[in-house]
């Protein structure tokens, strides 16, 4: 009894969860789709005799694997992984993303890159022509963050593509803080013509941690449908 939206995502976790064997290490990834992903792999721990090693990009990922029963070692531990399957919050025809509207886009991206392989997991609607209509989430040091801002604005308009402005991204009363100990800017660009420049110039900028551009890094993506239609591309 799914919603369209959910079954959408869990075809494509269900698609996805058929390319991890024993033996691998997983990188899993954060997010409502990532979750459905977590399920499935805790299923076939449980009934298959699955056997692999997840590392989590998120706390609340973490949790997720543990209660279902999938072991969770660190990336340290884990040295290199075989495979990370994560969701998205836009991707383009290329597969370069926007990831982070969870927050956790700098774990997510240092993980996604110690893969062989990334999948990313989305239904349609993830889909765009040109990235930007997502705000763009920026991982920021709370030393000074206001000066960051500052100056990541002004960059955005030397570059020409702020569309309106940057955000502080909050939890009710107080700013939203990551697994690091950091805050989210979201920059509202509606359109990002050079994503790859972009996603360079902005981890220039003193105080900015990761941007959530993952350029190149997905090499495959699995889109789910709510009539349970799956495509793979890559
Ligand atoms: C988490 O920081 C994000 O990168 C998620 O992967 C992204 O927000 C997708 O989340 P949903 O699957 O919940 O849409």
């Amino acid at each position: 009894d799914l919603s369209p939206i959910d079954r959408a995502k869990f075809v494509a976790a269900k698609r996805a969860a058929s390319y991890v064997h024993s033996g691998m290490k997983v990188g899993l990834g954060t997010g409502s789709t990532a979750a459905w992903l977590v399920r499935c792999l805790g299923e076939m721990v449980r009934d298959e005799g699955l056997r692999i090693q997840g590392v989590p990009t998120s706390t609340r990922t973490a949790q997720l694997a543990r209660d279902v029963g999938i072991e969770v070692i660190s990336l340290d531990e884990a040295k290199w992984l075989d495979l990370t399957i994560d969701g998205a919050d836009e991707y383009d025809v290329d597969l370069n993303l926007i990831k982070g509207g969870g927050g956790a886009l700098l774990q997510e991206k240092i993980v996604a890159t110690a893969s062989d392989q990334m999948m990313v997991i989305a239904d349609i609607s993830k889909q765009v022509g040109m990235l930007g209509a997502f705000p763009l989430p920026i991982e920021v040091i709370p030393f000074g963050w206001q000066t960051t801002k500052t100056l990541v604005e002004e960059t955005l308009i030397s570059l020409d593509v702020l569309g309106t402005s940057s955000t502080l991204r909050m939890n009710g009363d107080t700013p939203f803080v990551t697994d690091e100990g950091n805050h989210i800017l979201d920059l509202h660009l509606n359109r990002i013509g050079n994503a790859r420049q972009l996603s360079l110039v902005l981890n220039q900028i003193p105080g900015v941690v990761e941007n959530g551009l993952f350029i190149d890094i997905c090499d495959v993506l699995v889109i789910g449908s709510a009539d349970g239609k799956v495509e793979v591309r890559d």
